[in-house]
């Protein structure tokens, strides 16, 4: 039980203050002091536009505008002591502007609510996580863009099911990744152009009756509009869950890729060498070097897709406008910021460190039949074998080379023959690796020319 006062900011009809469970479970300060400077960027917007339509005075609002900035200093500084009592980062900034500036602080508050605030200072401080994720993904991708350029022909296995499918190059696919990037980065731009709507001036739920200009502040906070229903404004957190969502696709695609680079750096691949910068060594075998980085990448993505759903969770049954549930949405997503930004320096590190192991890569390329589809294909073209036909013929010369224990180029024209009379010397053209990525010219295929190709335009787009 507690004898505390009522709260100094809504306790007018309050005759006792909270019992310390109701103040544990109520306060917000914990994690919402992350919002500070856009709750006092909201606050300094707020107070010019009253001014402006002579509902403070200017030098009201002049002493609440410096006020405001001192508060800021003080936190930023870190001199700022932050309340339990006083719950939330609103409350917090505007008590100690009170004591800063004294009673002009009280008219801040004219024609807005904390509802309206903090879906104000929560889209901006999404709206800068957005910026941030497009700047660390654009740096992935050019990351991505040099391993490319590098080894735009360098020949490597595809696979299809973790099997060896058909050769492709290094180029073709580090630009697969650039392609899976590249629509992260477009998602959180649309995501951005979406939300960028100012909820201030909506105030509680229904809009004020004093004479606000929400154009005004919206154009102060970069907004490119009010929102056009306040009890939407208010109610909405849809930018947020878009965040959650674009960087919950975009967490996937990182880590499939980790996931790949922890195969590729493995002792059974050594398709690639990770520099020592991105990985650790074992305390007890002296051999090993582990691709820490990319398993933790891969592992912490759980968190960002966790965030998505308990955020979608919390939202799913609210009646409109707001509820206090809607508190429980900032926690999740800082922490899906923190870790995605985490995870594309990270990723963007060791794309830029790790060294292709570029013989190994081409011996794989060639074990495994890995050009039995151009023996088809060329089955087709030369000998003019219907495809499904080519299929089989091929399918038996697999079956040879595999019981004799060699490559398809190690059987002899006369065992080739053997299988079908048509084939003749030329076959041995399609068989190597390297003649089999030149081929696939078609638009987006692995023909070093055509890797090129999106290299120079993903150039373009990037500037
Ligand atoms: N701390 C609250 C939140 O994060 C601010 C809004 C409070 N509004 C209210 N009507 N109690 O959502």
């Amino acid at each position: 039980m507690t004898d505390k006062k009522s709260n100094a900011m809504w306790g007018g009809r309050f005759a006792a203050g909270p019992d310390a469970i109701m103040e544990a479970i109520n306060a917000s300060i914990d994690f919402d002091k992350r919002l500070a400077s856009q709750d006092i960027a909201g606050s300094r917007a707020h107070a010019a536009m009253l001014a402006k339509q002579g509902i403070l005075t200017d030098t009201d609002a002049e002493a609440i505008r410096e006020g405001l900035l001192t508060v800021l200093s003080e936190i930023e500084r870190g001199e700022f002591t932050f309340s339990t009592a006083l719950e939330d980062i609103h409350m917090n900034v505007e008590s100690r502007l009170k004591e800063i500036i004294g009673e002009a602080a009280g008219r801040l508050h004219t024609a807005r609510s904390r509802n309206d605030q903090v879906a104000t200072d929560f889209k901006l401080w999404v709206r800068d996580q957005i910026d941030a994720a497009i700047s660390g993904l654009e740096a992935l991708i050019r990351a991505l863009i040099a391993q490319a350029e590098k080894g735009a022909d360098w020949v490597m296995p595809g696979f299809t099911h973790l099997q060896t499918a058909q050769p492709v190059t290094w180029g073709h696919h580090m630009m697969a990744y650039v392609e899976m990037f590249g629509r992260d980065m477009s998602r959180f731009n649309d995501a951005r152009v979406r939300m960028n709507e100012s909820p201030l001036g909506s105030a509680a739920l229904a809009g004020t009756g004093f004479p606000i200009d929400r154009h005004m502040t919206a154009e102060a906070l970069g907004f490119d509009r009010p929102t056009a229903n306040s009890l939407d404004a208010v109610a909405d957190r849809d930018f947020a869950l878009e965040f959650l969502s674009s960087a919950s696709i975009c967490a996937m695609h990182l880590s499939r890729f980790a996931e790949e680079l922890v195969i590729w750096s493995s002792a059974q691949f050594r398709f690639v060498a990770l520099s020592d910068r991105f990985s650790t060594g074992s305390s007890i075998m002296p051999q090993k070097k582990n691709p820490d980085a990319a398993e933790l990448i891969r592992a912490k993505i759980g968190r960002i897709f966790g965030a998505n759903v308990a955020l979608m969770t919390v939202m799913k049954g609210l009646p409109l406008a707001y509820s206090k549930d809607m508190q429980e949405d900032k926690e999740q997503v800082f922490d899906a910021a923190d870790n995605l930004m985490l995870a594309l320096a990270a990723m963007t590190g060791m794309v830029s460190d790790m060294t292709a192991n570029v013989d190994n890569l081409r011996a794989a390329a060639a074990s495994g039949f890995s050009t039995a589809t151009d023996l088809a294909d060329w089955l087709v073209r030369e000998a003019g074998l219907p495809f499904r036909d080519a299929h089989h013929v091929t399918g038996a010369l697999v079956a040879m080379a595999e019981k004799k224990g060699v490559d398809l180029p190690d059987l002899s024209l006369d065992e080739m023959k053997s299988v079908n009379e048509a084939i003749t010397e030329g076959v041995y053209d399609v068989l190597t690796v390297e003649n089999s990525v030149a081929s696939r010219t078609s638009y987006g295929g692995t023909a070093p020319a055509q890797v090129r190709a999106q290299i120079a335009r993903w150039k373009e787009v990037l500037g």
